[in-house]
């Protein structure tokens, strides 16, 4: 009996040994996790996004939008959201072409960046002739305007456009907007905060690719000033068009990881290179790839033949919409990083479904207006974060032009009249009744605009609160 149950024993010992044997054997030749075969698809294993410019006019093109659709999960309107083609005559604004590319887009599952807001070029004649006061409140309606038609539902926005010099100096362009007034960045920033606060808000520039480039150093000054100021910016596009000299430079990443490392996302955003150089491809992904903050990357255009420099073949498909070798350069980059955890590029929406492929967007709404009747402070707060007012001083006495838009504590110089506006209305927004506007604690109520005499500062400020039904834009200061 006992010599049985040893036999039974030992057998089943020999039986569980051959099991383990065949199961570690079925591990060690599982197939490998399947390459991904789309640039979309590849860069979303890290949690980021491979874009592509795409023009309106070519959506009746199948090649065209065969391509775009199986290639990619993000896509950029190469002109139709420009200043020119959204606000063609001052207030009058277009949006059936952008509209055309979203629709396009949400309907093949691509999300869409909007660009861009405030920039020197491709303005509308009658922006052209606008200066000082007029243009500012032009490139401010705009901003507001643009935005509350494609409110929820972008990635993000290049609000600033290319606002600095290509002189060797770490100077701004020389510009209509620049001469308006050194803040008319901070000025379009805060403006874009107030309409939409969920919305990565970027500034994008071409030849900042290179650490040791003057241009590099003056937009990393300003975004750092920025940041350090509390000015709502959540992101910095590279454009990354390698061409006429410029090429990919050893110290790209650098130049990502150091703007990251300043609070932003960082994004190439217009990448185009001179006869797509595969090496130099495969450089500016890999730069992106080691930067944890770098969300995504779009190239200029889908085919060479639909690049604005078709010439250089500087894209990642031929104009018969074969794959290149630079395609093939990117995608293995993409596939290399894989699944590698990218501890910021969880994807999780803030704003129920609307929310683009990307990183969650941290930044706290700067604007210090809150909800509710409470908001208002009577004495000098002592702890919070908002204990020590942060004074803008708005400009001087009466209902001068002086236009601002308030996002903290405020000091007005000299006693006069305040005027304001609530500029947007969304069309969302149908009551008004309960709107109202506390300063200094004497209530406004049902303001859309209007003005009234100043009441009596507290310890040297006024303090704002704003108790309404929707996100205001802005409150203008005269
Ligand atoms: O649509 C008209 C067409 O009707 C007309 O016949 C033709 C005649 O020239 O012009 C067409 O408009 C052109 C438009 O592209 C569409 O093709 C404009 O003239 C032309 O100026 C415009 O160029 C665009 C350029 O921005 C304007 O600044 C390019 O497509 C566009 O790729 C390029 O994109 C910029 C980014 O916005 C910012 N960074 C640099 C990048 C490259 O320049």
């Amino acid at each position: 009996m006992l010599k049985k149950t040893k036999k039974t024993a030992l057998l089943l010992k020999l039986v569980s040994m051959a099991l383990l044997i065949v199961m570690i054997q079925s591990l060690l030749t599982l197939p490998a996790m399947a390459a991904a075969t789309t640039l979309g698809a590849a860069a979303a294993q890290s949690g980021r996004y491979f874009g592509t410019a795409i023009s309106n006019g070519k959506l009746g093109d199948s090649a065209y939008t065969t391509i775009a659709a199986r290639e990619f999960n993000m896509v950029t309107p190469e002109n139709e959201l420009k200043i020119d083609a959204t606000e063609p005559q001052q207030n009058v604004f277009s949006f059936t072409a952008g509209d055309s590319i979203l629709n396009w887009a949400t309907s093949h599952g691509l999300k869409m960046r909007g660009h861009t807001l405030a920039w020197h070029s491709q303005q509308p004649g009658w922006m052209q002739s606008l200066t000082g006061t007029a243009l500012r409140n032009a490139m401010i309606n705009h901003i507001q305007k643009v935005m509350a038609h494609y409110v929820g539902k972008l990635a993000a926005w290049d609000v600033v456009n290319e606002a600095y010099a290509d002189d060797g100096t770490q100077n701004r362009r020389q510009s209509n907007l620049q001469a308006t007034g050194n803040d008319w960045i901070e000025v379009a920033f805060r403006t874009a905060d107030a309409v939409e606060p969920g919305v990565r808000l970027c500034y994008n520039d071409y030849n900042i690719e290179n650490w040791s480039a003057a241009k590099t150093q003056g937009v990393y000054n300003m975004v750092k000033d920025f940041k350090a100021r509390g000015v709502p910016i959540d992101c910095v596009g590279f454009q990354t068009h390698f061409t006429g000299g410029s090429s990919l430079p050893s110290n790209f990443q650098t130049t990502l990881s150091s703007f990251a490392a300043l609070g932003v996302d960082v994004a190439l955003t217009e990448v185009d290179v001179t006869q797509a150089n595969t090496t130099q491809y495969a450089g500016l992904t890999q730069a992106c790839m080691n930067v944890a903050r770098c969300i995504g990357i779009t190239v200029w255009g889908v085919r060479d033949s639909d690049s604005w420099r078709a010439s250089e073949a500087p894209l990642l498909f031929d104009g018969s919409g074969n794959k290149k070798a630079a395609y093939t350069s990117v995608l293995n980059v993409l596939n290399s990083v894989g699944g590698t955890p990218q501890p910021t590029n969880t994807l999780q929406p803030t704003n129920t479904s609307t929310q683009p492929v990307g990183p969650t967007l941290t930044r706290t709404p700067t604007q210090v207006v809150t909800t509710g009747p409470t908001a208002t402070r009577t004495s000098t707060p002592t702890t919070g974060p908002s204990a020590t007012p942060v004074p803008t001083t708005v400009g001087g006495g009466g209902c001068s032009p002086v236009t601002a838009t308030i996002t903290a504590p405020f000091t007005k110089d000299g006693a006069g009249t305040f005027c304001w506006q609530i500029a947007t209305i969304p069309s969302y927004v149908n009551n008004w009744n309960n709107n109202s506007v506390t300063i200094n604690g004497t209530n406004y109520t049902n303001i859309y605009v209007g003005s009234a005499s100043l009441p009596a500062k507290i310890n040297g400020f006024y303090y704002i609160s704003y108790n309404g039904s929707f996100a205001w834009s802005h409150l203008e200061v005269r």
